[in-house]
């Protein structure tokens, strides 16, 4: 089948064998001779090439609600279900936690893989367990968030448990008493007060003033993540950059805007055949149409080439990008 539809990259590769499962029962009944490549709704992977190893998707979407107390809501919801979907129904309900991830494409199944977060909420603040279907065991272990080694864009679906198994289902804690998080620029001029509808709506207002609408334009979000240095390399870089931005870390490691990185080195708006640097937000690279593999690891190694020589830092993809054998190919 064509991968166009299961990437929002889009590029004109082939999957030589996709499966979608709707219950355990079915991935019970599957033998994989070897590990397949686990796609959600294909909003952080690209088919750098036609792909030789099977493809598989969780569709179920079904989720259940349980008090856990006056306060709390457990919301149990399976992977195939579409993550903004999840946001605007919690927003509906106000239940509160997952309100600032309005917007971000994909699904629930996907969320804890690279520990979505955007204005200053990550999946991880809510995340209670994620099941997760091991194709050798062949059943579901349910794993506490403790263990899921949620960080920066990285889990443990990312690390040891990659291509062990599946994401079946998701458990999230959410809050009926009001958690507003407002730190986030452009969000901080709200008051505490301030109604869970109006921060989901500011949210979107946010995303879509910068950035595209993968249904129109294909991309896959950031590009790259923000790279995290040291401090004493952070200050040496400030001295020669006026203006440079950083946010410390709790562990007193610097974490500094790839857009801005990007941005500095005039990538902005800039294109390598039909792949361009996005001009509103330059950590997000665009395919207008005809894009190729090969043209856009030319834009990824002149954007990473530049900003290694000129300030020493390794900008390192945040999307996955697959070879024929479904590894990851940058
Ligand atoms: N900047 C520029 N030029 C620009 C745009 C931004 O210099 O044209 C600099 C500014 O200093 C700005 C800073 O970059 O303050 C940060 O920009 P922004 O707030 O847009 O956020 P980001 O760091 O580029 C991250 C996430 C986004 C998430 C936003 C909001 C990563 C890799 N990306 O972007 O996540 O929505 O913060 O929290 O961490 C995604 O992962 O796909 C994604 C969109």
């Amino acid at each position: 089948v064509s991968a166009v539809p299961y990437s929002t990259f889009r590029f004109n590769a082939n999957l030589h064998q996709l499966t979608e499962f709707s219950s355990i029962n079915e991935l019970q009944e599957t033998q994989y001779d070897s590990a397949p490549v686990v796609l959600g709704e294909g909003s952080n992977t690209i088919f750098m090439q036609d792909l030789q190893v099977p493809v598989c998707r969780f569709v179920a979407n079904n989720k259940t609600v349980t008090a856990l107390d006056d306060n709390f809501v457990l919301v149990h919801v399976e992977a195939g279900h579409n993550w903004h979907q999840l946001v605007s129904w919690t927003v509906e309900e106000k239940l509160w936690g997952i309100e600032n991830l309005a917007l971000i494409p994909g699904s629930v199944g996907a969320a804890p893989v690279q520990n979505i977060g955007a204005y200053g909420v990550e999946l991880a603040d809510s995340c209670l367990y994620v099941d997760f279907y091991h194709w050798q065991q062949r059943k579901v272990q349910r794993i506490a968030a403790g263990r899921c080694q949620f960080g920066y864009r990285d889990s443990v679906f990312k690390r040891t448990l990659a291509g062990e198994g599946i994401i079946v289902a998701v458990g999230l804690i959410l809050s009926k008493m009001a958690k507003p998080v407002l730190s986030y620029k452009g969000l901080d001029h709200l008051t505490a007060d301030t109604a869970i509808a109006d921060i989901f709506n500011q949210v979107i207002a946010i995303r879509s003033a910068k950035l595209p609408d993968p249904a129109k334009l294909a991309n896959c979000g950031s590009f790259f993540k923000n790279p995290v240095i040291s401090m004493q390399q952070f200050t040496k870089l400030q001295a020669l950059f006026t203006g440079m931005p950083g946010f410390v870390q709790d562990d007193g490691t610097v974490k500094v805007p790839a857009a801005w990185l990007i941005d500095q080195q005039g990538f902005k708006g800039q294109s390598i055949g039909a792949i361009a640097c996005y001009e509103q937000q330059p950590l997000v690279l665009v395919n207008r149409g005809t894009g190729s593999a090969t043209e856009l690891a030319q834009l990824i190694n002149a954007i990473q080439h530049k900003v290694a020589s000129v300030y020493n830092i390794q900008l390192e993809p945040e999307v996955r990008m697959l070879n024929a054998k479904g590894q990851l190919s940058q």
